[in-house]
């Protein structure tokens, strides 16, 4: 049976530049729980939490997670999605959860220019908040089945990074399924 190969990480990790260039290179089926949240509540991420608020948001989350089948696919998630055990579940069932992990400083310098956005970041001490996000998370992240360090690489040297890491993973529990 295919395994979908699952990213997780804090907002900024490169999740989704990452995922996608993965799927790419491996010819795998590139899925964002992100976009598939947005495509069926037609709006953006920042209305949705706007307009429901945080925990309807999560209840989403875990049902777009619910409707995941496993297949050859790189799922790219939402860097909340870890704080539900329930979506540990789905990703046991789905595949190989494989964590982005960027230091504090990487993820400040990514989000400068993306945090518009990210509603959790719209308050004027971001950069502290996202350092306190990233440790409530960090024990949560480091349950992934596979740990890739992302500081300092570009999208190529992260996906290869990346790639290594899931084809040692593989080999290491005899499950090579590598497309
Ligand atoms: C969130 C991360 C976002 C998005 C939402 C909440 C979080 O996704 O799901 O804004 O709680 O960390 P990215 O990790 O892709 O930014």
């Amino acid at each position: 049976m295919d395994r979908c190969w699952i990213l997780i990480g804090m907002m900024g990790a490169g999740k989704s530049s990452i995922g996608r260039a993965l799927a790419e290179h491996t010819q795998r089926t590139f899925i964002d729980t992100d976009l598939l949240l947005q495509q069926r509540l037609g709006r953006p991420i920042s209305q949705i939490f706007q307009i429901y608020g945080e925990a309807a948001f999560r209840d989403h989350e875990t049902s777009v997670i619910r409707s995941i089948e496993p297949s050859a696919s790189v799922v790219s998630t939402g860097g909340g999605i870890v704080l539900r055990e329930e979506n540990w579940v789905e990703f046991k069932r789905l595949g190989c959860t494989i964590f982005l992990d960027a230091e504090i400083e990487t993820l400040i310098q990514r989000l400068a220019v993306s945090k518009k956005k990210r509603p959790l970041l719209q308050v004027d001490d971001w950069e502290e908040r996202t350092a306190a996000i990233l440790e409530s998370r960090l024990e949560l992240y480091r349950r992934a089945d596979v740990v890739v360090p992302v500081d300092d690489v570009d999208l190529s040297c992260g996906m290869t990074r990346v790639l290594d890491a899931i084809r040692q993973y593989e080999i290491d529990t005899d499950q090579s399924q590598i497309r």
